[in-house]
């Protein structure tokens, strides 16, 4: 290995450099500029994220009929107890803190009259304890901490930049290989942040944007970190179902404030399966959901609420209904459900440490131990806030005056048959995903899975230097794969891992 004497070059170098651009990314990099100066680099435009798409809300114990106890022990229940209770004490403990860090950074959050903040109700929480914007609490956070980034001078931020792989050699990590403006980039930092978010793109139906293609979880993989319970994969139970496709995701809120789920008779199916009924934890329903579905069909019902007030408390949701000639107030809602959240990840600890020096992840690409099997719904912008707030607590390299010399491949542009055969290859990955890997999993089928994804990879393209379709494909077929692996490993259903029996039929599905 030949090592450079580094002049520092402030195009290059950093004293953070953040992948990511959602609420843990932004959130990170606000707290990082007290120390120095920070550079985040995204894939698409900075705004484009789950973040950006939340739509219920925050969780965190701020009423006071509500105790730090009744959260964990929520979060557990909700996460099969395979949570790390002391992450989720410590996520539950920091809660009211972080909320009032979004409040005085503007969020704002809906209150009443006299300013006190509203509270939600979701699936699996046994108190009020969510606060939300209207429907749209991810875009209000989202374009708060984009403000307050843009006013900060000591944070640069490259939209469309891709990162290909994180520069590190004996498990220490240097920086980062990017593509940026048509060119292979080199870019080195003191302190390094995975904050890529999910991969439900690897599923055909889901509630994720187009960047969440597991990217995060493949550049650890290759720099040789392991990634947890990747297995535990949530599905959302209430996606808007037209024409046999999932378009985006109707909020447990709406259950939260009354909503019930019908069959294709009009009844009310969650009485045979949980006593929590509608409300039950988001694997529950989301399997129940699925079952109905097949069954013929299953639907979101909030008609009896007074119209004004849905019509005031969901207006994009309601918004959106209507350009699919539905109103959420006088309609039943066709749903179905779809991947939504990766319980999983790149290991860390309390600190976001990972197991290369100076390398951290936060946010949905990290495995804090917090989700369990299954999160609790509203616990994951939770989490991202709440360990991206540690930035004293996570060490910095102090000196770099020499840094090993990486290759930079050159880039290779795209021609329509690479187009055309990479886009094919994304279908058929989403495909068996959903198909062998999704709501219930048959051992058989993750086999058959982990076959079709072998073939797959033999038919990616090989030829020298880099492209960047090329590297998202495989990033896909490497989590994918991954995912497979880690639900082939566990034998019995736990969470959002479901394993159906040989001798179990579609009918008999038991919570
Ligand atoms: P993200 O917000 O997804 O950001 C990831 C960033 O990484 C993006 O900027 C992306 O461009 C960038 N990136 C990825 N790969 C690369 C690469 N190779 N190079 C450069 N940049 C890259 N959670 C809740 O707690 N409450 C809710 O109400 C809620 N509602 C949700 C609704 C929807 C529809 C969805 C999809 C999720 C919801 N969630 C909710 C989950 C929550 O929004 C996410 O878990 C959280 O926002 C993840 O934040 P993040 O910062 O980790 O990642
Ligand atoms: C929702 O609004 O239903 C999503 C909440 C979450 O994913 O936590």
């Amino acid at each position: 290995m030949s090592m450079t004497k580094l002049k520092r070059d402030p195009e290059i170098h950093f004293d953070t450099i953040i992948i990511g651009s959602g609420i843990a990314g932004l959130n990170f990099a606000l707290n990082a500029a007290k120390q120095g100066r920070v550079l985040i680099i995204t894939k698409k435009k900075s705004i484009e994220s789950s973040t950006n798409r939340a739509q219920g809300g925050i969780a965190a114990v701020l009423n006071k009929a509500d105790r730090f106890e009744k959260h964990v022990q929520d979060t557990m229940e909700a996460g099969s107890f395979h949570n790390k209770r002391n992450a989720v004490e410590f996520m539950v403990k920091n809660s009211p803190e972080a909320i009032c860090r979004l409040i005085e950074l503007g969020v704002p959050f809906a209150t009443n009259v006299q300013g006190k903040l509203l509270l939600t109700r979701e699936g699996g929480h046994s108190e009020r304890r969510i606060a939300f914007v209207g429907d749209y609490t991810g875009a209000a956070i989202e374009k708060t901490l984009l403000k307050k980034v843009a006013q900060n001078p000591k944070i640069t931020l490259w939209e469309h930049t891709f990162a290909i792989d994180l520069l590190t050699i004996k498990k220490i990590c240097y920086g980062v290989q990017i593509v940026r403006k048509k060119n292979v980039q080199n870019i080195f930092g003191n302190r390094i942040v995975l904050a890529t978010g999910g991969l439900g793109q690897i599923f055909y139906y889901t509630t994720n944007p187009s960047i969440s293609t597991g990217d995060g979880i493949a550049m650890a993989m290759r720099a040789d970190l392991k990634c947890r319970d990747l297995e535990f994969l949530q599905f959302h139970p209430t996606a808007l179902k037209i024409g046999g496709r999932t378009k985006f995701l109707l909020s447990e809120a709406l259950r939260g404030e009354g909503a019930i789920l019908l069959d294709r008779k009009g009844q009310r199916f969650m009485k045979k399966y949980n006593p929590k009924m509608d409300l039950a934890p988001r694997d529950i329903v989301a399997r129940c959901v699925y079952q109905e579905d097949l069954n013929g069909g299953a639907f979101l019902d909030i008609r009896h609420k007074p119209s004004h007030e849905i019509e005031l408390r969901f207006p994009s949701i309601y918004q959106r209904l209507l350009r699919y000639k539905l109103n959420l107030t006088k309609n039943l809602i066709p749903i179905a459900p779809a991947a939504h959240y990766s319980c999983g990840g790149v290991m860390t600890n309390l600190h976001g440490e990972t197991k290369i020096k100076y390398l951290y992840a936060f946010g949905e690409v990290a495995w804090t131990g917090v989700h369990g099997a299954n999160r609790l719904a509203s616990n994951s912008l939770l989490e991202a806030l709440v360990f991206s707030n540690q930035i004293l607590r996570s060490p910095a390299r102090e000196k770099m005056d020499q840094i090993p010399h990486f290759v930079k491949p050159a880039l290779q542009p795209n021609s329509p048959k690479l187009v055309k055969k990479l886009k094919s290859i994304k279908y058929r990955i989403r495909k068996i995903m959903w198909e062998k890997v999704g709501v219930i999993r048959t051992t058989k089928g993750l086999k058959e899975a982990k076959q079709k994804l072998d073939i797959l990879e033999a038919k990616l393209p090989h030829f020298p230097g880099l492209n960047i379709l090329l590297k998202e494909t495989e990033n896909m077929l490497l989590t994918a794969k991954a995912v497979t692996q880690a639900a082939l490993k566990r034998k019995k259903s736990l969470g959002g891992h479901y394993l159906l029996s040989p001798e179990k039929t579609k009918k008999t599905l038991k919570h």
